[in-house]
């Protein structure tokens, strides 16, 4: 076998070793989107890749989105000289999925480390499906049926407590989205939706809507079910979008962390 598989916490990460050429050729891609999908988050370390590869591995794992950034690649800055969006990344300090309000969330995305903060800038990531298999069998049932509206406007309020009228009419400009708060899969597997973009609960009063976010975004981001990357200049490392939730850690806006980001579609409804 041309991989090689660590794995570092018992729920969620594991390290792969192997050659820039075989990522390249796609000879493991199958057993790489397997591990993707047993551990959630996956990194390379020391490939010495270029945009170009980059992109063209995550060719070999799926369908990769060309409308952000350019040939593939997407600058993650919290500096507005670098990305236009930073005031929108910000929201990525805070647990969440990519592309709830997309009626298919992204199946995975894949940071290259650039350039790294002196201080701060590592990434969390949560199993939702370790956290949901977990859940006592009452509190299933009793989620079971239960939908959340997510909304951009929702994140906003983490970054920007005391948003404007004008900031709010903004970020309402885009419609958000109803989703359960259970995700059952093509592959009949379950995971826990919740994240920043989860507002409220349709049905609930507004104090049991927010207590039970709060308690199912607490019991899923539990040490045990998360994986912290410390990273390293050249990381590979790739998220199963379906099947987990991520944060970065704070670091300062203008300190230089740079992360070179490709999105792959997502493949699975979410409705
Ligand atoms: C993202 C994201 C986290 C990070 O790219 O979607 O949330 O650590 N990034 O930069
Ligand atoms: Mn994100």
């Amino acid at each position: 076998m041309a991989i090689k598989i660590d794995h570092l916490t018992p729920y969620i990460g594991s390290e792969i070793k192997c050659d820039v050429d075989s990522l390249l050729s796609g000879s493991e891609a199958e057993a790489i989107r397997a591990v993707l999908e047993e551990r959630g988050v996956v990194f390379f370390r020391g490939l010495e890749i270029n945009d170009e590869q980059q992109v063209a591995i995550a060719r070999t794992l799926g369908n990769i989105v060309e409308s952000e950034g350019k040939d593939g690649i997407y600058k993650i800055s919290l500096d507005k000289g670098v990305n236009q969006r930073a005031e929108y990344l910000k929201g990525s300090l805070f647990w969440h999925f990519d592309g709830s309000l997309q009626p298919r969330p992204n199946y995975a995305a894949m940071l290259r480390a650039i350039k790294l903060s002196a201080v701060g800038g590592q990434t969390e990531f949560c199993n939702t499906y370790a956290a949901f298999d977990d859940l006592p069998e009452a509190e299933k049932r009793e989620i079971s049926t239960l939908r959340a509206i997510h909304s951009a406007e929702r994140s906003q309020y983490y970054v920007t407590p005391e948003m404007s009228y004008e900031e709010v009419k903004f970020w309402q400009q885009s419609p958000s989205k109803s989703c359960p708060l259970v995700w059952t899969h093509q592959s009949g597997r379950k995971s826990l939706l919740v994240g920043a973009t989860a507002d409220y609960v349709e049905g609930l009063s507004v104090e049991a809507s927010r207590a039970l976010l709060a308690r199912l975004r607490d019991w899923a981001t539990q040490p045990k079910y998360v994986y912290r990357h410390e990273w390293q200049v050249g990381d590979l490392l790739i998220w199963n979008n379906t099947g987990t939730m991520h944060r970065a850690l704070p670091y300062p806006e203008d300190g230089g962390r740079l992360m070179h980001r490709t999105i792959l579609a997502g493949e699975e409804e979410l409705h």
